[in-house]
């Protein structure tokens, strides 16, 4: 097993993700280093090594006071054991800035690796990471309405749109998804359901 994959939280065919370590801010640059990965997900770019620790340093602070096995995942290839992108399930922030009790699933990718199926392959891998592993009843998305391409991968993984909502982040207008486990439960092929 290559050693910078040991730690998995959970796996898909072709992805692996695992707590982001100090380690990976080169490649994190690559990820929220780009204007074009940041445009809606309410932060600007990061563009020096030290700014990418840090924010490194907040994940890992912030990781600690999810409840256990929440947080933002380093999510690589597992053909080539390239820096994919970030794979989260996490309470949402209220507009308060406390923690909700509904639990986002959310996908943040590489540039260079978006139009490979990778984001809906590991939103499907985070429905079952949250359903089975973790034993969660229900799991949310949100998207601000002009991210078409997150659009897709919330309807592609069948997840159910519920309208807008305000109830989170700075209170801003998003396209808000929601799925249970018994939804969920019934779209699985009937061979994986066990
Ligand atoms: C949102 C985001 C993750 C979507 O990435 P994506 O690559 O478009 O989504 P997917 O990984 O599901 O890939 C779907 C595309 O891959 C293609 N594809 C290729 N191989 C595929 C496969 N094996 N399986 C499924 N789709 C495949 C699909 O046809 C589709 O192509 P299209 O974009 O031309 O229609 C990406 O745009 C991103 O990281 N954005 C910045 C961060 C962000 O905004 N995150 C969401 C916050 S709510």
């Amino acid at each position: 097993m290559n050693s910078n994959l040991t730690d998995i939280v959970f796996e898909t065919p072709r992805l692996v993700a695992r707590p982001w370590r100090l380690e990976d801010a080169e490649a994190g640059l690559n990820l929220y280093g780009d204007p074009e990965v940041v445009r809606f997900i309410g932060m600007q770019p990061i563009t020096t090594h030290a700014g990418m620790l840090d924010m490194l340093e907040r994940i890992q602070r912030r990781n600690e006071m999810f409840p256990r096995g929440m947080g933002g995942f380093a999510t690589f290839e597992r053909e080539t054991g390239e820096l994919v992108g970030n794979l989260l399930l996490k309470p949402l922030p209220g507009v308060s800035g406390s923690l909700t009790f509904d639990i986002e699933i959310g996908w943040h990718l590489r540039r260079s690796q978006w139009g490979r199926g990778f984001a809906s392959e590991g939103g499907r891998g985070l429905l079952r990471y949250g359903f089975t592993t973790l034993g969660l009843d229900r799991l949310h998305a949100v998207v601000e309405p002009p991210n078409q391409r997150s659009l897709n991968v919330a309807k592609a993984i069948g997840l159910i749109h519920d309208g807008q909502t305000q109830r989170y982040y700075s209170g801003i207008e998003l396209e808000h998804f929601q799925l249970d486990k018994a939804e969920w439960t019934t779209q699985q092929p009937a061979a994986r359901r066990s």
